[in-house]
């Protein structure tokens, strides 16, 4: 069973967590608050070997698991690797792909086959593309990221797809270097564009799940959440921040329940 369509907040802790007991610890801190919202969900992506973890604690529609990366094929001589379907086993719903701190790791077609495998298992891709830079040809580069991601999936189950704008030069940055919610609107043009030429119809295109990702946190979520057509968020460095998360949510919360009740123009 999916998460509604929610405000989603996908919090990939990478390699942060780095025993059980932590894994839980963090899960733990923040299960109760998120148990309560009413327009945020929370899926939380441990690094696999805490997934099933973590997953023994989900009793609430309000938050999943995903894994941070799978391999496609289910099982074999595959060292070091995880399957889509040893994720799925272990309880997560959602996969991450395509992050930039994966893709020199892998080939275009190693990601388009991962998405595959993942709608093919019935779960729910997270799929990152993002420019290096914003320079002449950043679009372009946009663009042919999201072709070699798209043009090789299935195109039945646009609804379970999610794709995260994460321009690279906004990630994790030390200079705190996020893009504006002007240049997120600007990207999900280009992606939205390329995505109804790939889905061949703009109904399929717009049941895919859009979501912003670079240094967000609690000083500029709200610029994205006023000024931005967003499902959601993917959040690395603030994810395992129990106090930073609290704040999102409430920014969250509180702004969708403004537009809800907002009175309607005639
Ligand atoms: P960040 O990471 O929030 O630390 O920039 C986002 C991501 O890598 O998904």
């Amino acid at each position: 069973m999916f998460i509604k369509p929610k405000k989603m907040i996908v919090a990939n802790w990478k390699m942060n967590v780095t025993s059980e007991k932590d894994a839980e610890r963090l899960f733990l801190s923040i299960k109760n608050v998120v148990s309560k919202l009413e327009y945020t969900n929370m899926i939380c992506c441990p690094p696999h070997m805490y997934v099933n973890q973590v997953a023994q604690h989900v009793s609430n529609k309000n938050y999943r698991v995903g894994g941070q990366d799978a391999y496609p094929e289910e099982s074999g001589s595959r060292t070091g690797e995880t399957s889509v379907l040893m994720q799925k086993n272990a309880g997560a719903e959602y996969i991450i792909l395509g992050h930039s701190e994966r893709r020199h790791l892998e080939t275009k077609l190693d990601i388009s086959r991962k998405v595959t495998a993942v709608l093919e298992h019935g779960m729910m891709p997270i799929i990152c593309v993002g420019e290096e830079q914003r320079d002449k040809n950043w679009k372009k580069n946009l663009i042919q990221q999201v072709r070699d991601v798209f043009n090789r999936v299935p195109k039945k189950e646009p609804e379970n797809i999610i794709v995260a704008y994460e321009p690279i030069w906004a990630i994790s940055s030390d200079k705190k270097n996020p893009a504006t919610s002007a240049e997120y609107m600007e990207a999900l043009e280009v992606i939205k564009k390329e995505l109804q030429k790939i889905f061949k119809t703009v109904a399929a295109a717009s049941k895919i799940r859009f979501l912003y990702g670079g240094s967000l946190d609690d000083k500029n979520i709200e610029d994205f959440l006023k000024n931005a057509e967003v499902d959601g968020f993917l959040v690395g460095r603030v994810s395992h921040d129990p106090r930073i998360l609290m704040t999102m949510f409430r920014l969250i919360e509180d702004h969708v329940q403004k537009e809800l009740f907002a009175p309607k123009e005639e």
